[in-house]
């Protein structure tokens, strides 16, 4: 069955280059991104699996932990952060899912046999301290993923679950918001004082709160 937005995203236990976890025992109050890679020692993952480690702090400023996956083995896992240090400039410190025997991977309907019949495909999910799925993104094999999209959306799910907003097409922090059609002008006025502009009454725009 397919995971949807809302769904509380499946517990487990798995083995990991920072030794075994319970998935939601490990991911406590905070925020997690769950991500997998098709293979271990592939020139695309290789160059994700840098980048992200080195968004460490970004994702501790969002109060997010990351952890990635494929279904190698443990061996490969520890061998190519080596090789992703030595090629990348930075380790990941994040812990990468064993998943040999793909339960993880078919709990979060990350094998597509149509696409792969042995790998994983890139997905993506973002999963809210409630431990309830917020976001899926899947990318093919041949396409890098872009982590600084991944970034903007806990930005924009963060602020949105604070104050009764949405963000408008391409925003990034700091751009103006919009107020969720749910919130009645009356209500707006007292969230809102400093006024917003209305270009029609379903599209209200007013700086992001703070
Ligand atoms: C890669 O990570 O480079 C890759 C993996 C599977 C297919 C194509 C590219």
């Amino acid at each position: 069955m397919t995971l949807q937005l809302g769904d509380t995203a499946p517990d487990f236990e798995a083995d990991t280059t920072l030794g075994t976890i319970r998935f939601h025992e490990w991911l406590g109050d905070s925020w997690g991104v769950l991500f997998s890679h098709p293979k271990d020692y592939t020139p695309v993952c290789t160059t994700e699996l840098g980048y992200t480690a080195k968004l460490k702090n970004e994702f501790a400023q969002r109060n997010t932990q990351v952890i990635g996956l494929s279904v190698d083995a443990l061996g490969d896992h520890h061998g190519w952060i080596e090789d992703i240090e030595a090629t990348q400039g930075a380790r990941p410190d994040f812990p990468m899912i064993a998943d040999a025997d793909r339960k993880v991977s078919t709990l979060y309907g990350m094998l597509h046999p149509n696409a792969s019949a042995t790998t994983t495909v890139r997905s993506v999910f973002i999963i809210d301290p409630q431990k309830k799925v917020r976001l899926t993104i899947t990318y093919p094999a041949s396409t890098g993923r872009n982590f600084n999209e991944i970034l903007r959306v806990l930005d924009s799910l963060q602020l949105t679950d604070q104050h009764q907003v949405a963000t408008p097409v391409n925003w990034v922090p700091g751009d103006d918001v919009i107020i969720v059609p749910s919130v009645s002008d009356e209500e707006a006025r007292q969230r809102f004082p400093e006024g917003w502009d209305e270009q029609r009454p379903y599209l209200r725009v007013v700086k992001q709160p703070q």
